[in-house]
């Protein structure tokens, strides 16, 4: 049994997650530690809410909220949202935890311990209209890079590249729009990620499995002249993770907190430190997925983000742990994703572009979302949604493909043989090849969903219900029915035991509808099928059945226009 350690990117807290955020991150990490669960592998799955920076100190502003209240709140939201899309997590932590305050700090006090933070006194934007200093994401303006001219001030969303406030060039408070911008000086500290370079890049370099987009990112920002630059780890706010060198004051750092980019990447470890804090474990629990000198030597860690998160996760992250000095588990393999684009345009949470998670689970059950979403996953460009193409996907794929297969031989099975499993006749040639296909293609599957390969993995299971109904159709019971009723018990036999065989290789994608099919079954049994022909054997003869309600219906031209219509606008 492999040990399987799977992180998402953490959601900012400040609202809800539109569709493109969750194909990137958390959709695909839970298809993968389904499929490694389903594999019978020890799976650790954490995910959290990303609460620090001023976002968060903005909308609880606008929400007329403490900051910590409205955190709390919306932590809640999030979590519910969360459990709607069946994401199943092990833990959705908080980085604002106290768990992740004392680690924040612990990383701190190690990384100046080994002499890789220095104190910079430096240039600030102050807004004197805000009277505040405006960090990173709260200054708009001219990309120096590129040119793009809505490019915050952390980073540039058109060319990835994180920047500096002071980079920007016609800059302006996007909290006032004002303009009324000074430059004041204030201390901070810098992780000098300069002098970690070559351990990063030998360190990239060996990772020689990782997907393109991964490791072009990162190599760009490594190489690519002032690519790795020493970056400031705090901030003058007030709602974040106090500066201190472990429990000790730092002296000149009174009243900063750390960035939020330096302490989002640490709750994945302080997250696991929650989920064994909410079990009642002690520290060796969690410490056994993170700690190399403690069990974690056998871990297998993956990350999951979009590519927006990839110059953090695998340069800033990564110089944080390899500059503490401590055994710490890094991330074996990271998959990244492009985006996902809305009709024509950007999915934008800043424009309330596109469909948020809360409004897709209003219109549909989540198994819809789930097998478009990762069934065209932007893995390698960008991808985009339709409703049109939302509808085609829906009403072929698990409409008239797996529901119809699993509408048919149920009813046409209850009523040649009452609600039990028949035991007349036996497999045929026809049956063996279907086997023999089925044998091949599930193998494909499996590897395909072992290497993250989402939308291949996707279409092979598509390819696999097709599978069982080209053998209906060939086969044709409700003919055989009448000439050989011996014959079509074997096949009705066989068609049962297909549902259940669909449900557990469906079930990383369709949960809802795979324990539907289970249920139905009267079965348990999530086996993973390794043996097709033994597989097909798994309900007996005389194994009580019964017709499960329409797993999926379709999507009626008329509400597809009117969907396109209600989410055409801009979300308040
Ligand atoms: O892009 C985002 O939504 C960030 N909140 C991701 C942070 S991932 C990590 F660093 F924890
Ligand atoms: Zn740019």
């Amino acid at each position: 049994m492999a040990r399987i350690l799977i992180t998402s990117a953490i959601p900012y807290i400040n609202g809800i997650k539109h569709l493109g955020n969750l194909v990137g991150s958390q959709l695909p990490a839970d298809l993968f530690a389904r499929f490694n669960r389903a594999m019978g592998n020890e799976v650790m799955f954490i995910c959290a809410t990303d609460e620090h920076g001023t976002p968060a100190e903005l909308a609880a502003a606008k929400a007329e909220k403490p900051v910590a209240e409205y955190c709390a709140e919306m932590h809640d939201v999030q979590a519910e949202i969360a459990k709607g899309f069946r994401l199943s997590f092990d833990h959705f932590g908080r980085s604002s935890s106290q768990r992740n305050h004392r680690l924040t700090q612990h990383f701190a006090a190690k990384l100046a311990e080994n002499g890789l933070i220095r104190e910079v006194s430096e240039s600030q934007v102050y807004s004197i209209d805000d009277g505040r200093f405006l960090p990173d994401r709260y200054i708009e303006g001219t990309c120096p890079n590129c040119g793009f001219t809505s490019a915050r001030g952390d980073q540039c969303d058109n060319c990835t590249k994180q920047l500096d406030p002071t980079d920007l060039i016609d800059a302006r408070s996007t909290i006032s729009g004002s303009t009324n911008l000074e430059v004041r000086q204030t201390k901070h500290l810098y992780l000098m990620q300069r002098s970690l370079k070559d351990k990063l890049e030998a360190w990239i370099d060996s990772k020689t499995d990782w997907p393109i987009l991964t490791t072009s990112i990162a190599k760009k920002w490594l190489n690519d002249g002032d690519g790795l630059q020493d970056r400031g780890i705090t901030r003058d706010l007030h709602w974040g993770i106090p500066v201190q060198k472990g429990d000790a004051p730092w002296p000149g750092m009174e009243g900063k907190v750390f960035y939020v980019w330096f302490d989002a990447p640490i709750e994945y470890i302080a997250g696991t430190a929650e989920w064994a804090d909410a079990k009642g474990k002690d520290d060796a629990a969690w410490e056994r997925w993170w700690r190399t000198d403690k069990g974690a030597a056998d871990v297998t860690y993956y990350q999951f983000m979009g590519k927006d998160n990839v110059p953090f996760h695998t340069l800033s992250f990564p110089a944080t742990i390899l500059g503490s000095g401590e055994p710490w588990k890094m991330v074996d393999y990271l998959k990244s994703f492009n985006y996902l684009n809305y009709d024509g345009g950007q999915f934008s949470t800043s424009r309330g572009r596109g469909v948020f998670m809360d409004q897709a689970l209003s219109i549909l059950p989540s198994d819809y979302w789930r097998w478009w979403l990762l069934s065209h996953a932007p893995e390698t460009s960008d991808a985009e949604f339709t409703w049109e193409n939302f509808q085609v996907s829906v009403n072929k794929d698990l409409a008239d493909v797996l529901g119809n297969l699993v509408s048919r031989v149920t009813k046409f099975a209850k009523s040649k043989c009452g609600e039990d499993v028949p035991a007349g006749g036996s497999f045929g040639p026809q049956e063996a090849a279907l086997i023999a296909d089925l044998g091949a293609r599930v193998k494909d599957y499996t590897d395909l969903m072992a290497q993250m390969d989402v939308r291949k993995s996707a279409a092979e299971l598509r390819a696999i219900w097709v599978l069982g109904n080209e053998y209906l159709q060939s086969a044709a019971p409700w003919s055989v029915v009448k000439t050989d009723p011996e014959r079509a018990q074997a096949m009705i036999r066989l068609g049962l035991n297909l549902i259940r065989v669909y449900a557990v290789l469906s079930a990383p994608f369709i949960p809802d509808a795979a324990q539907a099919m289970m249920t139905a079954m009267g079965t348990d049994d999530w086996t993973w099928p390794t043996d097709m022909s033994q597989a097909l054997r798994t309900l007996p003869a005389g194994h009580t059945f019964s017709v499960p309600e329409n797993l999926f219906r379709k999507i009626t031209d008329e509400e597809r226009a009117e969907w396109q219509q209600k989410f055409a606008g801009v979300r308040s």
